[in-house]
């Protein structure tokens, strides 16, 4: 029976690059998807970016831009890197959209007049120099514990210890370098205790992976509280009907972003969205994830989705997480690659076979080896799979016109290679992935080892041997096709290349029992090269310089009179990217409404620049007019509440009085290098 089944992986935030580690969960889930449409069902497969919340307001913010323009930017980076590791979403939207708009309403609607929302006033870290409060991220000081320096809101790094943020020690905003003060504002809350009962049949049902299950009984001996789903402007988000001023958290409208992409292709294509999301609907709905957003999809989303009287999804996926060489992915070893940084060097395919070889259907996280990689991709594609059409492709185009042998000299041997599509099938459904590519594996071993004792090479050099390496090559050529077809769903553009040469229409998993006879095959093209080393440590290298320019900077507390440790170890190319320039004051002038700032021109022999300076508490602005000082240069500009600063001066000293410009001796001129 043809199964229709609703699709989604995670929705990326539109933060920050696509790295190895978020495509564990698109190429899984591509395997997954490619597979079932092999076989025949309707299948729809849709994502977004994930574009509100705290993080990506700041940084357009930062880049002086609207968050709109940054979405924007991300979107078409992320599309690009997925379409290049051939993801087939069927809709990538976003979840800044009308649809998602309309749909998060009508859920916070639904649930709000069924008694699910209530609301009550908390008190908060907020930034009064930025006006706004802050997430516990944002939020850097001293543990209470250790006393370690520099330290997130809710967790030390040095020492483990987790906190409220209301006990770091000297607290700055990592936003504005202020003080927080600790403010009351009102807050909506979604029951998620209403559900409790509901929640406890249906993570216990088989929606979810065993391990997954075990983990949230435990959670519910904790009890389950109320979510806090409201944040308060400024934030990038929707506003809550009736609330203005306050907006949903981003992960209220994130999930209910699945939805809003599926809306938006439906009334694209045709395909009934009522049909899917109704509550008794005989469609499914399948969730892939990664194992850190586990609560939000198994509690949150199934939650809020029957208080809005929608249906519930089928399974939810988890899968966990990519290390690299066994350690957590690193900027400084240069593990931390990103998808554009792979495609630079390496052919897609590579990784999601090494991928696929790699996934089971559990949580385990799951390692990158690079010497690994290199190696099984050497070994099992180049070596066993592509070898076996290199090894009998040329016999048959040079010898018999390219026409394959009207029947299979040993078909016994054949019907092994087929009998196995129904176990192979099992393992793409259950996502036994790495079992799946062994079995697999094992057949090309087989193959090769058939043609290794017929030795097609060895006859075609005798007399009247021809019919024997016709035969030869032809059961070659089909262990080959049906090797590509189990394949196809890791391997889709090698597969179409495959298809290309086999002259055959796109293969689906039922053509797999007919072998291909008396049929016209194209000559034969290398399908892909062995992976080099030099190629890998491109990769390693290009990493670590592209993570460089995107640390980012943290302020320190400017009471703080104590020597900074020395930062990150830099190298020389990352000094020499900092455009240092003499520049002369030619005007220093307080500004309206700053506590901190002045605002300087400043001269660098290439005409002026206007620079915002944090150095009112030492510096009266008169005294500097006239002075030299030293700026970097080819810093980016940044809108500022008080206009564009463009460029930074330096200065020294741990802030107040004790703020020291860098001043040049005598004799400097303006625009001249400092190197
Ligand atoms: N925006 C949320 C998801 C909202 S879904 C309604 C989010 N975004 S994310 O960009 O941080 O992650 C997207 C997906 O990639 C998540 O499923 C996450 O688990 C997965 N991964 C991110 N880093 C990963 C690894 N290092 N390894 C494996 N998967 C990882 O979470
Ligand atoms: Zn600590």
């Amino acid at each position: 029976m043809q199964r229709k089944i609703l699709v989604t992986s995670a929705l990326p935030y539109a933060n920050g690059s696509i790295h190895l580690g978020h495509l564990v969960e698109y190429i899984q889930t591509d395997i997954w998807v490619r597979f079932q449409k092999m076989r025949g069902h309707e299948v729809h497969y849709v994502c977004a970016d994930d574009a509100h919340g705290t993080p990506i307001m700041l940084r357009a913010q930062n880049e002086g831009i609207t968050p709109e323009e940054l979405i924007a930017d991300v979107t078409k980076e992320h599309q690009a890197d997925f379409a290049e590791f051939t993801i087939g979403f069927d809709n990538y939207h976003s979840t800044h959209s009308p649809e998602n708009k309309a749909l998060a309403s009508q859920v916070y609607l639904a649930n709000k007049e069924a008694g699910h929302i209530t609301t009550r006033t908390i008190s908060q870290a907020y930034d009064p120099e930025k006006e706004m409060f802050l997430p516990d991220r944002f939020i850097r000081g001293e543990c209470p514990k250790c006393g370690a320096d520099d330290q997130y809101g809710d967790n030390c790094e040095a020492c483990g210890v987790t906190y409220d943020p209301t006990e770091l020690k000297n607290p700055v905003s990592a936003v504005s370098g202020a003080t927080p003060i600790t403010k009351d504002s009102e807050h909506y809350f979604f029951k998620l205790g209403d559900f409790e009962t509901d929640l406890k049949n249906w993570t216990q049902a088989g929606h979810l992976q065993d391990e997954v299950s075990h983990k949230l009984a435990e959670w519910f001996e904790s009890g389950l509280r109320d979510w806090d789903i409201s944040r308060d402007a400024p934030y990038f988000g929707f506003e809550i009907p009736d609330a203005p001023g306050k907006f949903f958290y981003v992960w209220l409208d994130a999930p209910i972003g699945y939805l809003a992409s599926f809306k938006n292709y439906c009334e694209r294509s045709g395909v009934d969205f009522d049909e899917f999301m109704k509550p008794d609907s005989t469609t499914e709905m399948v969730h892939f994830i990664g194992k850190d957003i586990i609560y939000f999809h198994a509690l949150f989303w199934p939650a809020m989705l029957q208080g809005a009287g929608f249906r519930l999804p089928n399974s939810i996926f988890a899968h966990g997480f990519l290390t690299v060489d066994g350690k957590k992915m690193s900027k400084s070893r240069g593990t931390f690659i990103k998808a554009r940084t792979y495609l630079d060097h390496l052919n897609p395919e590579y990784l999601r076979y090494y991928y696929a070889a790699k996934l089971g259907s559990g949580i385990d996280d799951i390692d990158l080896n690079l010497e690994d990689f290199q190696s099984r991709i050497n070994s099992d594609l180049v070596g066993k799979v592509v070898n076996i059409a290199s090894r009998c492709a040329g016999f048959i185009k040079k010898r018999f016109d390219g026409k394959l042998a009207h029947s299979l000299s040993e078909p016994t041997l054949f019907k092994e290679f087929t009998d196995q599509a129904d176990a192979i099938a099992q393992r793409f459904e259950n996502r036994e992935f790495g079992q799946g590519m062994r079995d697999i594996m094992a057949l090309a071993d087989k193959a090769n080892q058939y043609i290794d004792e017929m030795k097609p090479w060895a006859l075609a050099k005798e007399e009247g041997k021809d019919q024997q390496v016709h035969d030869i090559c032809t059961m070659g050529i089909n262990f080959f096709r049906v090797l590509i077809a189990y394949l196809k769903p890791v391997l889709p553009q090698t597969a179409e290349q495959a298809e290309a040469f086999l002259n055959i229409e796109p293969l689906q998993w039922s053509d797999i029992s007919s072998p291909l006879l008396a049929h016209e095959i194209n000559k034969f093209k290398p399908l892909m090269t062995r992976v080099e080393s030099d190629k890998i440590e491109a990769i390693l290298e290009d990493s670590k310089q592209s993570m460089v320019a995107e640390t980012p900077k943290m302020k320190k507390p400017e009471t703080n009179s104590d020597i900074e440790p020395i930062a990150e170890e830099i190298n020389f190319d990352d000094f020499a990217k900092i455009d240092l320039r003499v520049a002369n004051i030619v005007n220093a002038e307080h500004v309206e409404g700053a506590d901190k700032l002045l605002k300087l021109t400043l001269d660098i022999g290439l005409g002026e620049r206007q620079v915002f300076a944090g150095i009112k508490s030492a510096y009266a602005p008169e005294n500097l007019i006239g002075k030299q000082t030293v700026m970097v240069a080819n810093l980016a500009a940044r809108k500022m509440r008080f206009g564009l600063s463009e460029g930074m001066v330096l200065a020294a000293g741990p802030g107040g009085k004790d703020l020291f410009i860098l001043n040049p001796d005598d004799g400097a001129q303006a625009g001249m290098r400092i190197k």
